[in-house]
């Protein structure tokens, strides 16, 4: 029965967790509120923080699962993608607490572990499956073929599809991060209201930079200089820009799918916590016969249960790393 602790800390979120033979028995996320007052997430303030709450998260993910820390099997730690600096302090401290116990090390790559995150707890989809993984920084449709055999069938060839929502709010003058605000005016709105662009892109990538310039344009010749501009038309843009977003993914994702012939659809990172979004695919395997597989919130933004899960299946296949082990800013799968 191994105990698995995994550490996150690519972005600007320091997380750890801690599950023992692949049941979750803990989950700390310590967020980071100083990015707001920037409008973005700066890293050099990001690995400062992690330093501060790196041994706090850890303490508390192992009081929380009631394990004692000499019950820990491995360390599975975040090696990459992500911001260097960030990725450094956990890194750093997943080697000393290794070296320190005496346990082994497991490297994650991120957006695997992302994927990953559908096999923390029931329904878990089958092999192989197509996972759209959404985030502030990365917009990818992935063929699942087994647990580390995976493939990126598609992706964006600019910005995120996050970051077309994130952008959108902060034009609107909304606070950081966007997404959730996005998301919480466009219930109120109208999605049709609106019009935006939807990129002709060949094969199962993805781009968001035009879309993104039409609502920057949009909102300064519009939203801008219009003093009669109320709440109700921001509900309308932002109702009309998210609905945009979901149907570029989710006619990619279907796209992919029929032409791949499976049946599993599911949806990871940050973005698939969106209302919209959540519905789309349902609706979409629904209309199309499939199953479509949504992780619970606190496993869709950046999290350290979906390192130990995905630190716990390679344990299993007895894949360590040594304590040279560096972080890496683009890793790929
Ligand atoms: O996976 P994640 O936590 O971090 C990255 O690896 O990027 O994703 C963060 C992204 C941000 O763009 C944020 O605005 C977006 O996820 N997001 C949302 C929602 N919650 C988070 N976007 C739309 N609707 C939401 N409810
Ligand atoms: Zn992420």
């Amino acid at each position: 029965m191994p105990v698995i602790l995994g550490i996150e800390s690519s972005c600007d979120e320091t997380s750890a967790a801690v599950c023992a033979d692949g049941v979750m028995l803990s989950n700390v996320i310590a967020n980071q509120t100083i990015h707001e007052a920037y409008g973005g997430v700066v890293p050099e303030l990001a690995s400062r923080v992690h330093q501060q709450n790196i041994i706090p998260a850890v303490n508390q993910a192992i009081l929380n699962a009631k394990v004692n820390k000499n019950d820990i099997d491995a360390i599975a730690f975040t090696r990459g993608p992500g911001l260097l600096g960030s990725l450094l302090v956990g890194v750093s401290f997943a080697k000393s607490f290794a070296l320190a116990l005496g346990k082994p090390l497991i490297e994650v790559n991120h957006m695997q572990a992302h994927v990953l995150a559908h096999f923390i707890d029931e329904p878990k989809p089958q092999f192989p499956f197509l996972c759209l993984t959404v985030s502030g920084g990365h917009t990818q449709i992935v063929l699942v073929k087994d647990y580390f055999d995976m493939e990126v069938i598609g992706q964006t060839n600019d910005d995120a599809a996050g970051e077309a929502l994130d952008k959108t709010s902060k034009v609107l003058g909304l606070p950081y991060p966007g997404g959730p605000l996005i998301d919480k005016y466009a219930r109120q709105g109208n999605r049709n209201a609106y019009q935006f662009p939807e990129p002709q892109i060949p094969g199962f990538d993805f781009s968001f930079s035009g879309l993104k310039t039409a609502i920057m344009y949009f909102i300064r010749d519009n939203v801008a200089i219009n003093p009669n501009f109320t709440q109700e038309h921001i509900a309308d843009i932002c109702a009309s820009v998210e609905y945009r977003v979901v149907t570029i993914l989710l006619n990619k994702l279907k796209k992919a799918a029929i032409a791949y012939g499976i049946k599993d659809i599911a949806l990871a990172g940050g973005v698939s916590a969106n209302t919209g979004l959540r519905q789309g695919i349902q609706e979409l395997a629904a209309q199309q016969g499939w199953n479509a597989f949504i992780p619970r919130f606190e496993y869709c933004t950046d999290n350290a249960a979906m390192i130990a899960i995905a630190g716990y299946h390679k344990y299993l296949q007895g894949d360590f790393v040594g304590q040279d082990v560096a972080p890496l800013a683009r890793m790929p799968f």
